[in-house]
């Protein structure tokens, strides 16, 4: 099988980034499959830090191609300013030739983000906590067939057909919420970031694809958000657009599930949530607060600090089921270090029951989490460089999840940096 997958088995930002940089060596196409600028993808390497949004992960090796995929939204001003900060750290990947664009995958216009901004206004209290970077809207016109997407840069009608999607938008705008911001400044530079991308390579993704798998190549394709963050199945209406899932690797880059090999899951040692929405093992209190401190738990993207918890073995099982994940990988191991007992939530009490599935209305009426107590263990992780090093205790934790979730963690990261990775089986 050619395709392998990584996503994210929680509510984002399981360290995604860090750990598709590790693994692109192994591959010749890293391509992004869904989601768009709410994404921040962390990689860090040789004492240099990048936060990407739209960029696949895959770029700093000089024999993996990126591809931004069908399905994923783009914001061509967020994308320029990422490909202006990495030309800028001398990767310019327009002389690389290392990255190429989906004809099909949908823009989303300076007033997508203006119908994000005011519909989490009209909201208020109840908001979903948008990252506010127009996805919802872009999706909607994609699904409502009203969309503009990147191919349609190189026509010579674009300007007409922008002119014509933004008119729908500030009637919108003034009907709903009476009110039409400026967005000349950042028209502007849309049309700017426009011309730039017009510069990649833009492919229709479905070929560029399977032509890779006809030549027996090997693909990651890289997931953004988490699958508690899907729109099918995550704690909707908390959840982003897209389908965060294995199966949004299908639509969003054009192959059929048959080509679909390993599935990589990846979770934090514990859990992390930003936004709104049911979080059912959330620490709201100084184990929380500890938990935020030291694993410097503030979003990537936006910097709001995020909800912090102990891990949720029923949200993980029911990740794993949907995904068909065949492979773990834990992070932030090193972030536990120091806590004399760390604590699994086994099952929920809900409605009077013991329950150990996400319940459709989690929205709704409060779970609350039953916990298994585990030792914690002391020992710094984030200099350790071989399996034989693990503190015995935390093998424990990990011989538990394994038992749990039924599924190897073949990955364990002790740290933010590429080489603070450690290969478990
Ligand atoms: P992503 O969205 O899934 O790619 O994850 P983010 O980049 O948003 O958030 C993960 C954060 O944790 C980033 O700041 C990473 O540099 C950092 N990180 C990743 N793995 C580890 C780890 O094992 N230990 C520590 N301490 N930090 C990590
Ligand atoms: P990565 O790829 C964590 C959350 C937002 C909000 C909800 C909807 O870095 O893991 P949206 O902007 O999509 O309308 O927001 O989803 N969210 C994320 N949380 N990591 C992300 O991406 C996220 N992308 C969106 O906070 O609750
Ligand atoms: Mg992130």
């Amino acid at each position: 099988m050619a395709v392998d997958v990584l996503l994210g088995l929680q509510w984002g930002d399981e360290g995604k980034g860090k750990i598709v940089d590790v693994l692109s060596a192994g591959y010749d196409l890293i391509a992004r499959f869904q989601g768009g600028p709410n994404a921040g993808h962390t990689l860090e390497f040789d004492g240099k830090k990048f936060v990407l949004n739209t960029i696949p992960s895959g770029i700093f090796f000089n024999n993996t191609m990126n591809l931004i995929g069908n399905g994923v939204v783009i914001d061509p001003i967020t994308l320029k300013r990422e490909l202006d900060k990495l030309k800028d750290a001398g990767h310019d990947l327009l002389t690389k030739k290392n990255l190429v664009i989906a004809k099909k995958a949908h823009l989303i216009l300076p007033t997508h983000q203006l119908l994000d901004a005011a519909s989490e206004k009209k909201m208020g209290e109840g908001k979903i906590g948008s990252t506010l970077k127009g996805i919802g809207p872009t999706y909607m016109d994609k699904t409502g067939r009203n969309g503009l997407r990147i191919g349609d840069i190189l026509s010579p009608e674009f300007k007409g057909q922008y002119q014509k999607l933004v008119n729908k938008h500030t009637s919108m705008l003034q009907a709903l919420y009476g009110e039409v911001p400026d967005f000349g400044e950042r028209e502007a530079a849309f049309f700017e970031a426009v011309d730039l991308i017009k510069q990649f390579p833009l492919v229709d993704s479905e070929h560029y694809v399977n032509g890779f798998i006809k030549q027996g190549k090997k693909i990651l394709a890289e997931g953004a958000q988490g699958t508690m963050l899907d729109i099918d199945f995550g704690s909707y209406p908390f959840v982003t657009s897209s389908n965060t899932t294995t199966a949004g690797a299908c639509t969003g880059l054009g192959i059929a599930p048959q080509q679909i090999g390993d599935v990589i899951g990846i979770f934090k040692a514990y859990c992390t949530r930003v936004g709104g929405g049911p979080f059912p093992t959330e620490l709201e209190n100084e184990t929380g607060e500890e938990l935020r401190r030291i694993g410097h738990e503030f979003g990537a993207t936006t910097g709001r600090p995020r909800r912090t918890g102990w891990i949720d073995l029923p949200a993980l099982k029911y990740a794993i089921m949907l995904n068909g994940a065949t492979q773990l990988v834990m992070t932030k191991a090193d972030v536990l270090s120091g806590f004399d007992k760390i604590y699994a939530c086994t099952h929920y009490k809900y409605n009077g029951e013991i329950i150990d599935y996400m319940p459709y209305d989690i929205c709704n009426t409060k779970a609350e989490p039953v916990y298994q107590e585990i030792e914690g263990w002391h020992e710094d992780l984030t200099g350790i460089t071989a399996v034989d090093q693990i503190p015995q205790k935390l093998a424990n934790y990990i011989s538990y999840l394994e038992k749990e979730l039924g599924v190897p963690v073949k990955y364990l990261s002790v740290g933010p940096d590429r080489v603070q990775t450690l290969t478990l089986h």
